[in-house]
């Protein structure tokens, strides 16, 4: 018999090699590539195109009941599933070493358990002793969870499949499930994926919504390969800086739901609490209104940011050249926006220094940045303060009119999340119902007239 070939599979891409190579041939990353399990002498004799059963095609409109959604009982958590958990659905909650993953879905689970559900929740990283002493500090330890301490997928499924499904079966983590089905140690490539199939195919079809635990890596990403994104309906990261306490429950991606709802949470001796107003968390340090301060919706990918423009005007009382620094933003676009302001506002800068700057270090590169920087500019000069709640957001042509950018719903709705409750920004494309007092503006002298307004 022919001996099984060997595969390769990258670690970062999933992609497959016949053979091993210091580089990844598809994603270029060096060291990725580990040894995938072989494929079984079965497998190997036969051909797929005939011995199946026969599908049965199904038209679009036919009939089909609404997805249904189970609450957590944590609105912050529902918020950013989009509504609540899918029955069926498998999850992928990722997450940098102790930012309280397991906390948060001890809690769900403690909050489905007392509200009827069953919950089963499996650690494979703690001992079943350190996860009643974790429920018993939050005041969970009387919910009816069934716990239990495990790594191999068949004990798992053995176990589930002698009764009736639960309605929530947390994994804790994926990183150290095991199928005995294939060869290698837990948290490897195929093992990953695996036993993950194996979970997402029993969800599937017993209508159990799983949610799976992953670890990071260093730069952030779900450690494993990255098909277990694919394979998944949704994949949550959890983030928040671990000396900090606030902690952002963010939707990367979403089978049944926007991504656009973040959850979030303030990580306290009781647990997660969630919090309603996060405004005071984002703006802390912006606690009373400052000349030359804006701030600006960002998007970070698919993931809206907020950040703050600083600018500072310094007169010169000599005719030397005046200075242009720019921390963050291109020095380019802020001699045109000075430019405009100049020839279209009747604002001078020309005997004036101009300093620019984006907040934390943060650099931005999206034009709709312009009003807003235009915005810090103005308020600057006139050193008037713009109103602390307010958001500025949209492109500036040669022309000083303001364009409508992307994704300015998405923008205003974080912004309104985040505790803002005033924008102003292009004419179109702010979408129906911003949660906040919108303020179309068509040209930067409408912008100079509304800095001029504010208190
Ligand atoms: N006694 C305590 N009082 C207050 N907060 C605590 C206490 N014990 C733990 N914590 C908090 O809980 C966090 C650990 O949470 P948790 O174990 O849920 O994290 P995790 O994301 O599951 O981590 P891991 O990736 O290691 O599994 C700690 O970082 C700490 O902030
Ligand atoms: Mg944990």
């Amino acid at each position: 018999m022919a001996k099984p070939k060997r595969r390769y599979v990258c670690a970062e891409c999933g992609s497959v090699a016949n053979r091993w190579q210091g580089q990844c041939a598809d994603c270029s990353q060096w060291n990725t590539l580990v040894e995938d399990a072989p494929e079984t002498a079965f497998a190997a004799k036969h051909h797929l195109s005939g011995g199946g059963r026969v599908l049965a095609f199904e038209k679009l409109d036919a009939p089909s009941a609404p997805t249904a959604r189970r609450s957590t009982s944590l609105a912050e958590f529902d918020r950013a599933l989009g509504g609540g958990i899918v029955p069926g659905s498998a999850i992928l909650m990722g997450g940098e070493p102790g930012i309280g993953k397991s906390t948060l879905l001890l809690q769900a689970a403690a909050a489905i358990a007392r509200n009827g559900g069953d919950a089963v929740y499996v650690s494979g990283e703690e001992a079943t002793h350190q996860v009643r002493l974790r429920a018993s500090r939050l005041g969970l330890a009387d919910a009816p969870v069934r716990l239990a301490a495990a790594t191999s997928v068949r004990d798992i499924l053995t176990t589930l499949g002698r009764d009736e499904p639960p309605a929530l079966l947390v994994v804790d983590s994926i990183q150290t499930m095991h199928s005995d089905m294939i060869e290698g140690a837990p948290g490897t490539v195929s093992q990953v994926r695996a036993s993950a199939f194996e979970l997402i195919r029993y969800a599937k079809e017993s209508g159990v919504a799983l949610v799976l635990v992953g670890h990071v890596t260093k730069d952030g990403t779900i450690a494993g390969p990255r098909v277990l994104e694919h394979m998944v309906d949704v994949v949550l990261s959890f983030e928040g800086e671990r000396s900090h306490q606030y902690r952002i429950l963010r939707a990367l991606k979403n089978r049944f739901g926007a991504v656009d709802e973040i959850g979030v949470f303030a990580m306290e001796g009781a647990g997660l609490t969630e919090v309603e107003n996060p405004s005071a968390l984002f703006l802390s340090g912006r606690d009373e209104p400052l000349a030359g301060s804006a701030v600006f919706p960002a998007i970070e990918g698919t993931r809206p940011v907020l950040v703050e423009i600083q600018a500072l005007i310094v007169r010169l009382q000599s005719g030397a050249t005046p200075r242009r620094a720019v921390v963050g933003w291109d020095t380019g676009r802020l001699a045109m926006l000075l430019a405009v302001l100049e020839s279209r506002c009747g604002l001078s800068f020309s005997s004036a220094e101009v300093y620019l700057n984006v907040a934390g270090g943060y650099r931005l590169v999206d034009p709709a940045a312009d009003l807003a920087v235009a915005a810090a500019l103005v308020s600057a000069l006139a050193d008037k303060p713009l109103p602390l709640r307010s958001v500025w957001l949209g492109e500036v042509s040669l022309a000083g009119e303001i364009r409508p950018v992307a994704h300015t719903p998405l923008r205003l709705r974080e912004a309104a999340k985040l505790g803002f409750d005033n924008a102003a920004g292009p004419t179109e494309g702010a979408g129906d119902k911003p949660r906040l007092a919108y303020a179309g503006l068509k040209s930067l002298s409408g912008l100079v007239d509304r800095v001029m307004a504010s208190a």
